[in-house]
C-alpha cells in the first residue's frame, strides 16, 4: 500500500514538475533552508528570535513607565534598580545624583554594553573611562583635572538626557578636591532630603548655578539649560 502510494507520488512529481523525484526533493530542501535563513536574518517571526531572550524582548516592548522620584536611598538599595527586576526602573547615579535611565535599556539593561553601571554610582568609572570593578564607585577622590572634567561632561549629558529621581545617602566623599582647594575628607556626608543639592554647594562652587536643577524638573526642561549654555558660561 505504502509502496503503491510512493510510486504514484513519484509519477505525479515527474508529470507535474518535469523533475526527477530526487531533484524535486533536493530543490524542496534548498527552498526550506533558504526560508529559514532569511526569516532568522530579518527577525520577522517569533520562533527564531526569541529563544532565551523572550524576557528582555518583552521588557523592551513594554511602554516606558514615567520616572518616579525615589528620594534618598543607600548604595545598597540602589543596586535593586540594575534592570534585573523588570518591575523596577533602571537607575544609575553620577556624583550622588540618581537618574532614571530606563529609556536606554539597550545600554544599561542586562546584557547591554554598560550594564555594569546600572544600579550604581558610576562616577569614578566614567571619569576614568574605565570598566574595572574597582572603579565602579561614587568615590571620586584623587582624580586628576582631566578626569574631573570628563566626569563633569558626563554629568551634563545625564542632566540633559535623563530625569533625576533621587540622591544617594552615602559615607563616600563626593566632593571635588579641586573646587574646595582642600584635600578630600572621608567624613560622612548625608544628603539633606529636603534640599538634595545643598551638600554639593562647595563641590559645585565652580559650576554655574543653573546646573543644579531641582527634583521636579523634567529632562526636557533640563536640556534647555545644559550642557550648551553651561559650556558657554565656562568659556
Ligand atoms: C571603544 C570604546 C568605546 C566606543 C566605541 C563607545 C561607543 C559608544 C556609543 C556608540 C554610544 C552610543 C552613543 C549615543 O547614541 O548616545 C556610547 C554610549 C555610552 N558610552 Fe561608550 N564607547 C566606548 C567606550 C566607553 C567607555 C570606556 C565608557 C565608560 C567607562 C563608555 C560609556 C558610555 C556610556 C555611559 C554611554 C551611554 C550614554 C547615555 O546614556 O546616553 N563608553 N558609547
Amino acid at each position: 500500500m505504502a509502496l503503491q502510494l510512493w510510486s504514484t507520488l513519484k509519477e505525479a512529481i515527474v508529470v507535474y514538475t518535469g523533475l526527477s523525484p530526487t531533484t524535486f526533493f533536493t530543490v524542496l530542501a534548498i527552498l526550506f533552508a533558504l526560508y529559514y535563513i532569511v526569516t532568522s536574518l530579518f527577525g520577522s517571526n517569533d520562533t527564531h528570535q526569541r529563544h532565551g531572550t523572550s524576557r528582555d524582548f518583552d521588557a523592551q516592548m513594554e511602554p516606558l513607565k514615567p520616572p518616579v522620584q525615589i528620594g534618598e536611598v543607600t548604595e545598597e538599595e540602589l543596586k535593586e534598580y540594575d534592570g534585573n527586576n523588570p518591575e523596577k526602573p533602571l537607575l544609575m547615579a553620577i556624583k550622588g545624583q540618581i537618574y532614571d535611565v530606563s529609556q536606554s535599556r539597550m545600554f544599561y539593561g542586562p546584557g547591554g554594553p554598560y550594564a555594569l553601571f546600572a544600579g550604581k554610582d558610576a562616577s569614578r568609572a566614567l571619569a576614568k573611562m574605565s570598566f574595572e570593578e574597582k572603579d565602579l564607585t561614587g568615590d571620586i577622590s584623587g582624580l586628576g583635572p582631566f578626569e574631573l572634567e570628563a566626569l563633569q561632561d558626563w554629568e551634563y549629558k545625564f542632566m540633559g538626557k535623563y530625569v533625576k529621581v533621587g540622591t544617594i545617602k552615602t559615607t563616600v566623599p563626593v566632593t571635588e578636591p579641586e573646587s574646595t582647594g582642600e584635600p578630600s575628607e572621608s567624613t560622612s556626608r548625608d544628603v539633606d532630603a529636603s534640599n538634595p543639592n545643598e551638600n554639593n554647594h562647595e563641590a559645585e562652587a565652580s559650576k554655574p548655578h543653573e546646573n543644579t536643577p531641582s527634583e521636579t524638573e523634567t529632562a526636557a526642561v533640563k536640556s534647555d539649560e545644559t550642557p550648551s549654555n553651561v559650556d558657554a558660561d565656562k568659556e
